[in-house]
Formats: C-alpha cells, sequence, structure tokens
C-alpha cells in the first residue's frame, strides 16, 4: 500500500504528527507492507512539483489553523491538484484557541479537487507565537495522549479506505467558500518577523525556506502583505536574530477575548472524528469517554 502525507510545517508540531502517522503504518506487520512518503508543502520546491494522486491508495493532509483555517499559501496549493477520487484523512493542529472554518474550507477544497475525505482530526500543539516573549500557549503539546490519538487515527484511516460504506459529514450550512486574500497591512504588526541587533551571519535560509517568498535577507524585514506570520523565519534562524515582538501586554487581551484560560486550555484534547462540527464524533480515547454518550459511526460504544 501507497500512502502520502502532504502537509504544512511551520515550527515542527504538524511534522511531528506527520511523522507520528508515518512512524505507526510503516511498523504495521502486515503481508501489504505500507510505504508512506511525506512532504511539507512549506517549501516552494515540494509547492512547485506535480502530484499523481492516483498513485497512492490513500493521502494524508495535514494543516496548521491560521485564524481559523489554513495558511493561504495550503489553500492556493489545493487549487492547483487534482485528487482523481483518491481516499483522504484530513488533520489540523492548533495552539489550543479554535479550529472555527478550518474543517469546512478544506472539506471544501478536498472535494472540489476531486478527492473522497473519510476522517477528520485535530492535535493541540505549541503555539507558533510562543517564539516571542510573553506568549505561551500549549506550551507541552503535542503530548503523549496527543502521539496517541495520532496512531489511532492513521489506523483508523487505513481500516476506512477499505471500507467503500463510509460516512463521512461535514456541515457545511451557511459555510461559502472565499478564496483567502493578501494581507492589506501597511503596517508591520507585532507578529511580523524582522531582523534584530548584530549579529545575522547572511546564511539566507530565511530567504531560501520562506513559503511565500516574502523576506528579504538584506533588509530583513519582510514583505507585509505577503508575510503569513508562520514563524518558519524566526524558529529557523541560526543565529538568533529574527524575532518578533514582545508581547506580554497582548498576551492576557488576546485570552480574555476568546474566554481563553490556562486551564481550559490545559482540558483540550486530541481527536478524530466522521462528523464534524455539531454531531463530533469521538473515535479515539474511548476508554476515557466510554460512560459519556459518544456515538461510533452511529452506534453507542
Ligand atoms: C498566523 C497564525 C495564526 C494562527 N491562528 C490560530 C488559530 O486561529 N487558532 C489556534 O488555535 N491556533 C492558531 N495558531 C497556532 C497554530 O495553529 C499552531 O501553533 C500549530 O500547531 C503550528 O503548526 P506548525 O508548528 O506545524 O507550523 C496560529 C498560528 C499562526 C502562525
Amino acid at each position: 500500500m501507497k500512502v502520502a502525507i502532504f502537509y504544512f510545517s511551520a515550527t515542527g508540531v504538524t511534522h511531528q504528527i506527520a511523522q507520528e502517522i508515518q512512524n505507526n503504518l510503516q511498523i504495521q506487520d502486515s503481508n501489504d507492507p505500507i510505504i508512506v512518503n511525506m512532504f511539507n508543502i512549506l517549501y516552494p520546491s515540494v509547492q512547485a512539483k506535480s502530484v499523481i494522486f492516483s498513485d497512492y491508495d490513500v493521502c494524508f493532509f495535514g494543516f496548521p489553523v491560521y485564524a481559523g483555517r489554513l495558511p493561504r499559501i495550503a489553500e492556493e496549493w489545493f487549487l492547483k491538484q487534482k485528487g482523481e477520487s483518491c481516499p483522504c484523512a484530513m488533520f489540523f493542529t492548533y495552539g489550543g484557541r479554535l479550529l472555527e472554518n478550518a474543517n469546512q474550507v478544506t472539506y471544501h477544497l478536498l472535494t472540489r479537487a476531486n478527492f473522497r475525505p473519510i476522517l477528520s482530526a485535530e492535535f493541540l500543539g505549541r503555539h507558533s507565537f510562543n517564539v516571542a516573549k510573553g506568549w505561551k500557549l500549549c506550551e507541552d503539546r503535542p503530548n503523549a495522549e496527543d502521539f496517541h490519538i495520532a496512531r489511532e487515527f492513521s489506523q483508523k484511516a487505513i481500516e476506512l479506505i477499505r471500507n467503500p460504506e463510509v460516512h463521512f459529514q461535514i456541515n457545511m450550512d451557511d459555510f461559502h467558500y472565499t478564496p483567502a486574500v493578501l494581507s492589506t497591512s501597511t503596517q508591520r504588526s507585532a507578529f511580523h518577523p524582522s531582523r534584530f541587533g548584530e549579529g545575522c551571519s547572511m546564511c539566507r535560509q530565511c530567504e531560501i525556506e520562506c513559503p511565500v517568498n516574502a523576506m528579504n535577507a538584506d533588509t530583513g524585514e519582510v514583505h507585509l502583505a505577503t508575510c503569513l506570520q508562520c514563524m518558519h523565519c524566526v524558529s529557523i534562524c541560526p543565529d538568533h536574530v529574527l524575532k518578533i515582538d514582545d508581547v506580554t501586554e497582548k498576551f492576557p487581551n488576546f485570552m480574555n477575548r476568546w474566554h481563553l484560560t490556562s486551564e481550559i486550555v490545559a482540558k483540550k484534547q486530541s481527536l478524530f472524528y466522521s462528523s464534524y462540527p455539531e454531531k463530533k464524533m469521538l473515535l479515539a480515547s474511548e476508554n476515557q469517554h466510554r460512560n459519556n454518550t459518544i456515538h461510533f459511526f452511529g452506534e453507542k460504544i
């Protein structure tokens, strides 16, 4: 069996989940060994590659949630793909706030490109903005439990592609897809990376690896309209001179605005499901939830 995992990962969380899925599938002891190829579409060279999806038995698509949807470049990448009815499972990583429309946007893009979605999952991960002084969300995620869910999710996806009776439901009522647009900001925000101080060795890695070609290594500034604020350049800078602002004062406002406390965030769990959002069917952590009314493909477990 051939499996591909296409994902976008700027600060490593989505990559960690993708890797757990890959490792879990590759160790399956079966007569039909599973070969898993991974592609991080953060890299411009990977974005440019044309993919023949009919070469794969199933694909996984994994994205960090950015402002309740996908990184803009991931949406643009999808618009160029032809799914050829390839079954696929989607997963999201998020920094403890919300998924909002990420499921609907991805479902729309997948079905439009002729993929066949079968399962979805969400995983807690340390927030990309933790690179800033004063921002602390999900610092210890993904943890062992999140990885456990990732293994169960990958297992379930393989089981489901062999089952033609899969009923995958995303509620698309009142959802209208509007393409992601470039930012109109003309002023640098606290979350735009910038070079601070001396010490840049001019390795240009930030410029080379920027997923949207927004970084100018000569000036140490990003193009404000195109920068995704994904924090990739900040997290890979070997000289630690690329930074975003100290957001110590902004962080409490953010937490209040979204009604979050560290206790609320710590209680959030990774899950996978075949229906979203109002009948979120929990297919994982079954032991923990056995006493709740949770349905497994319509049957009580
Ligand atoms: C620009 C931007 C917007 C984000 N928006 C959200 C959000 O709406 N909800 C949320 O919970 N996390 C949000 N996050 C946090 C990321 O989804 C999370 O940290 C993710 O796991 C990072 O994945 P990566 O390390 O693979 O890049 C955002 C991060 C960035 C950079």
